[in-house]
């Protein structure tokens, strides 16, 4: 998978060479090419942005750089990226996009800061491309910096052989299949005693049935306390089908 990322703030993006995804780059499973804006602001100072029609406070992102830096982009790969641009006023980012994000072979990210960047840059690529306006959840950050890196790597470890373990995003909190609908329980490990504190006897039965029954049930406790909203979206044929499985 091929990701472009524009920005103003090259450096905030470093964190893309650590961990998952820098292993995944460094594999070859991720083309990752991050662009300074700033390339294509030709005045003296760079300047990317100017003060909103209509007047209001601060200052909005200028359409010409964002034009040039997409055209030159678009105009370096085949076929036709999907368009992912972070904003607060965007659809929500969730586990389902980011499946399908990560089925895409080439996504643009226009990380935005100020009040965000001139309507009509959106509406030329709407034309031409798939262009999503995704917000990452229901606060205001300054910038798409970090929505970016919270989307790239939800996306990177849905990649084939990116992840060591397939089975250990199957059952995530959010994904369709085994929990669906429910977050996922509490985890533990060795030693079996820390600070006084076992673990749940049924974990160390080596019965299999009964550990899926007891996941099943904490999974739904916490989804209960956490995110009652969950169930109440819910299929409840959904629940019944699982729970008569275990
Ligand atoms: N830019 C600023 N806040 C944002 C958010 N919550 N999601 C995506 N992009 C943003």
């Amino acid at each position: 998978m091929r990701l472009d990322i524009v920005t103003i703030f090259p450096e905030y993006l470093e964190p893309l060479n650590v961990s998952l995804v820098g292993k995944a780059r460094a594999r070859g499973q991720l083309d990752v090419r991050i662009h300074d804006l700033r390339d294509w602001a030709h005045d003296k100072h760079n300047t990317v942005d100017d003060t909103p029609y209509g007047g209001g406070p601060g200052m909005v992102m200028k359409p010409e750089p964002w034009g040039e830096a997409l055209d030159e982009i678009l105009a370096s790969g085949e076929g036709a990226p999907v368009l992912v641009v972070p904003t607060p006023s965007g659809e929500p980012f969730t586990q389902q996009l980011a499946v399908e994000l990560s089925a895409k072979p080439w996504l643009v990210f226009t990380p935005a800061r100020y009040e965000g960047i001139d309507r009509r840059v959106i509406e030329e690529y709407g034309d031409r491309l798939d262009v999503r306006e995704v917000s990452i959840g229901d606060y205001v950050l300054a910038g798409g910096e970090a929505p970016v890196l919270v989307m790239v790597e939800a996306v990177a470890r849905l990649l084939p052989g990116v992840l060591g373990n397939v089975a250990s995003h199957q059952d995530d909190s959010f994904a369709p299949g085994a929990m669906a609908d429910l977050l996922e329980g509490p985890v533990y490990t060795k030693p079996p005693e820390w600070r006084g504190r076992g673990i749940p006897e049924v974990l160390l039965s080596g019965h299999h049935g009964k550990i899926a029954r007891w996941r099943r049930d904490e999974a739904f406790r916490r989804t209960d306390r956490n995110r009652p909203d969950l169930i109440e979206r819910a299929d409840p044929a959904a629940f019944d089908k699982k729970d008569r499985e275990l």
